[in-house]
């Protein structure tokens, strides 16, 4: 993908991005966590465009994003728990799951009951939706089922000229998707794993929260859940750090890429912020296999492990069982 010509694509100011969602246009924007393809989320016609420049299936729902948690009502019938998460991790990385609202318009949503919102952190897109003063609806701003864009970079390599228009807000700073949490059944339920823990959720609502981040059935309710989402070109595997270069040495009769501590740093912090971009740069090369060193512990650890589970599916599937989380087991973000 990288190798292929980047096609013209247009960068914008904020107040050029905010007239173009005022003009049915579609705008990449930075978040904190990756970037987002972004339309008005009360604009039908803007929001058909998304689907169509990420050839994503029509029934996938997009999250909208908020400028702030009081821009929840309309969208959502919000409860309790859901402004107590939002007090506790907005602006950040969560996506909460709620009974939609009416002005959750079905296309939005997937034709789902429920809506996906999110109050992201990132300044400069905190100015473009108080000054829209609507939400904007943003998949992240790849390809279907390709790796999410960290960079404005990235987003020109995959959409190029069929964006209207990227706004370069720089790298994000967490580099994976947010954590999502579906309020809207018995039991809240953590549907993908991201920056914020499902331990610091079940904590701040003070009760049991269970994992769904494997799809049953094999219908996922979240695309996020398909088993190889998030995928680059080669093949993925992870090796313990003092057993790769054996084992890139025995491919000889394949094309290697291995990542590193220069690639990656060594926090999962750091790790998180990296991968993507490192997994984009290693596939470039078109190599027939990515080696990569086993995550270092830490609070970002498991959800690292949940993208490079899928980013190699499904030669490394591992069907999680469905854990439940008490607020008491950890106060670990
Ligand atoms: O960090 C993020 O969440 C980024 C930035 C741009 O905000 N967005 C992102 O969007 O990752 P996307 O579309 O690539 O992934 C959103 C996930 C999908 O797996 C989707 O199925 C799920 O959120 N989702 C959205 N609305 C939902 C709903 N009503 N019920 C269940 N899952 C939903
Ligand atoms: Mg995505």
């Amino acid at each position: 993908m990288a190798n292929e010509p980047i096609k013209a694509a247009r960068y914008v100011s904020i107040p050029e991005a905010v007239a173009l969602l005022h003009a049915s246009a579609v705008v990449a924007l930075p978040t904190e966590t990756v970037y987002g393809l972004g339309a008005n989320a009360l604009d039908p016609r803007a929001v058909a465009r998304i689907f169509e420049i990420k050839r994503r299936p029509r029934h996938h729902p997009l999250i909208v994003h908020l400028a702030d948690a009081d821009h929840m009502l309309g969208y959502a019938e919000v409860t309790p728990a859901a402004w107590s998460l939002a007090e506790r991790f907005w602006p950040g990385p969560l996506t909460l799951i709620l009974p939609r609202g009416p002005l959750a318009l079905p296309m939005v949503t997937g034709e789902l009951p429920t809506v996906g919102l999110r109050v992201p952190a990132h300044p400069a897109t905190h100015a473009v939706l108080t000054a829209l003063g609507a939400g904007i609806a943003a998949p992240s701003a790849n390809r279907f089922g390709h790796i999410s864009p960290t960079t404005a970079q990235h987003v020109a390599a995959d959409l190029g000229a069929e964006v209207d228009g990227i706004l370069d807000g720089g790298p994000c700073d967490v580099g994976i998707e947010s954590t999502i949490v579906d309020l809207s059944g018995e039991t809240p339920a953590v549907l993908r794993l991201g920056a914020i823990s499902p331990e610091s959720i079940a904590e701040t609502l003070g009760r049991e929260v269970s994992l769904r981040t494997h799809a049953e059935g094999g219908r996922a309710t979240a695309p996020g859940q398909l088993s190889s989402h998030y995928a680059p070109r080669a093949d993925l595997e992870l090796w313990p750090r003092d057993e790769i270069d054996a084992r890139a040495r025995s491919l000889s009769n394949r094309k290697v890429a291995v990542l590193t501590d220069a690639d990656l740093g060594t926090t999962s912090q750091s790790w998180a912020k990296n991968l993507y971009a490192a997994l984009r740069a290693a596939d470039a090369g078109k190599p027939d296999l990515i080696l990569i060193p086993t995550p270092p512990p830490g609070a970002l650890t498991r959800a690292i492990h949940d993208r490079l589970g899928r980013a190699s599916a499904p030669r490394t599937e591992s069907m999680m069982e469905h854990p439940v989380i008490g607020p008491s087991r950890s106060k670990a973000r």
